[in-house]
């Protein structure tokens, strides 16, 4: 039995910043009322944060055993892409996303379709009971044997079953129910959250099994809880979407395996989530047909290229300072190529209202959509609708230049398949770039030959 030392600490909620006084403001994220007492129950003899504790000494990297990088494969083949090619095994996965968005149920079907394949899955689950789980296993058509699932919030009793099961993966749906006695404070406060993560990403390092941890958020989009739990384990993810779409967005925020650019899409149906697999076709499906202010822009998103639309209204302002209004893309951007076309277009953009939306609820925070910005913007302004089988992309510079991009090719490419006739690209894109397919390329270098390249 190890000696216990009861410690009392104030502890903010939003940062885990923590203090042995009370304090009415955060020193650290500057909120006020955020210190809460939390009563730790500290072993004496743990002098810090304990995650990995080998025991062994430095070596010499390359004298390390290699593990040639095994991937376990999960079964629904988009999440495998964002987390990188799929599971590590010991790697721990935190996944985020607003409530009902869909994060139990992607993670019981890609677990029911993992142990349908013959490997074991202990979904454990704080949130709902067994029945609630079974009937949402039923929907998604997941029930089998391998499947193990558990209502449970002790981290303890955890821990201890699974080292009985010994499973080959483990789903922990929400960190924030999950209780361990080693922290006397409530379930979801910081501690709490901190200490049972620590508890079960141990569990999965030494079992060397891969872990899912499913996180809320809090109201500014974060994981609910301190920042602390983003470093504690291997890869974040964040499912998006927008109240009203049934698209889903998978995003790597942080990943030790793999790249933090891959997106995975999902389309919420009636039996669970299905994988889109040509998400350009589903965003632009909508298109309006011969309307001003709508500009395709392919755009890239990971290894993969996405067509999406581009969408601006340009309104004269009636009193008041003008409004300016943005929804997929960053607000300064915007404000940056509306600059741009007043100055090296001569449009009078400063006394008029400016609305800019990507289509479909994505975000786009590439530079190879600012092209798309000013041909969208520009084509509302001179009541002038873009051809429907021409794309765009480029980067666009403060003095007006259109600037090259990366993988100018694959973006091409893509829109050719979808059937587009014309592409309106960065002239400095064209060293090394082999196009001999059907698509026209109009190879432009300031804003100026884009908007006549587009217009005339
Ligand atoms: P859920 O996975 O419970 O969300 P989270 O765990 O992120 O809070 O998702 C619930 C939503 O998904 C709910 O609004 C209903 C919908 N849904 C379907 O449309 N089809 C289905 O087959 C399932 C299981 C859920
Ligand atoms: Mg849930």
């Amino acid at each position: 039995m190890v000696m216990v030392r009861v410690k009392t600490t104030y502890v903010c909620q939003e940062c885990g910043y923590s203090s042995p006084k009370w304090l009415g403001r955060c020193p650290d994220c500057t909120r006020w009322h955020t210190l809460v007492e939390e009563r730790v129950a500290a072993p004496v003899r743990q002098k810090g944060v304990m995650l990995l504790n080998s025991g062994a000494s430095p070596v010499a990297i390359n004298a390390v055993g290699s593990l040639s990088e095994e991937r376990v494969s999960t079964g629904v083949g988009e999440l495998d892409r964002v987390l990188g090619g799929g599971m590590v095994p010991g790697a721990c996965v935190l996944v985020g996303g607003d409530p009902g968005i869909g994060k139990s149920t992607l993670l019981l079907q890609a677990m029911g379709e993992f142990a349908k394949k013959g490997h074991r899955v202990l979904y454990v689950s704080g949130e709902e009971s067994m029945r609630q789980i079974r009937l949402r296993g039923e929907r998604l058509g997941v029930i089998n044997d391998n499947l193990l699932v558990w209502s449970e919030t002790s981290v303890e009793r955890i821990v201890e079953k699974a080292g009985e099961i010994k499973p080959d993966a483990v789903v922990v749906d929400s960190i924030q129910t999950m209780y361990t006695e080693a922290v006397e404070s409530s379930t979801g406060s910081v501690s709490q959250v901190r200490e049972a993560s620590l508890k079960l990403i141990s569990l999965a390092k030494s079992m060397e099994m891969p872990l899912f941890l499913v996180g809320h958020v809090t109201k500014d989009g974060t994981i609910a809880g301190p920042r602390v739990l983003e470093h504690m384990v291997d890869t974040v993810l964040y499912f998006e979407g927008k109240t009203g779409y049934v698209y889903r967005v998978l995003r790597a925020a942080k990943n030790r395996y793999g790249s933090v650019m891959e997106i995975g899409v999902f389309e919420m149906k009636a039996g669970g989530l299905a994988e889109v697999h040509n998400p350009s076709e589903v965003f632009l499906a909508e298109r309006p047909d011969g309307a001003t202010g709508s500009c395709v822009v392919a755009s890239l998103e990971g290894t993969r290229t996405l067509l999406v639309e581009m969408q601006a209204l340009v309104c004269k302002t009636f009193f008041g300072v003008p409004r300016r209004t943005v929804v997929g893309v960053d607000y300064n951007k915007v404000l940056l190529m509306v600059a741009v076309l007043e100055k090296k277009a001569g449009m009078a953009l400063s006394g008029h209202d400016i609305f800019v939306k990507v289509a479909g609820g994505i975000r786009l925070d590439e530079p190879a959509s600012d092209l798309a910005i000013v041909a969208a913007l520009a084509s509302n302004y001179l009541e002038r609708p873009i051809n429907a089988d021409t794309v765009v992309f480029g980067e666009v510079g403060l003095a007006g230049e259109v600037r090259a991009v990366a993988q100018a090719e694959q973006r091409v490419k893509e829109a050719e398949k979808l059937g587009f006739k014309k592409c309106v690209l960065p002239r400095d894109n064209r060293k090394g770039l082999s196009l001999e397919g059907a698509i026209e390329p109009v190879w432009v270098g300031t804003v100026k030959e884009a908007i006549d390249a587009l217009f005339s």
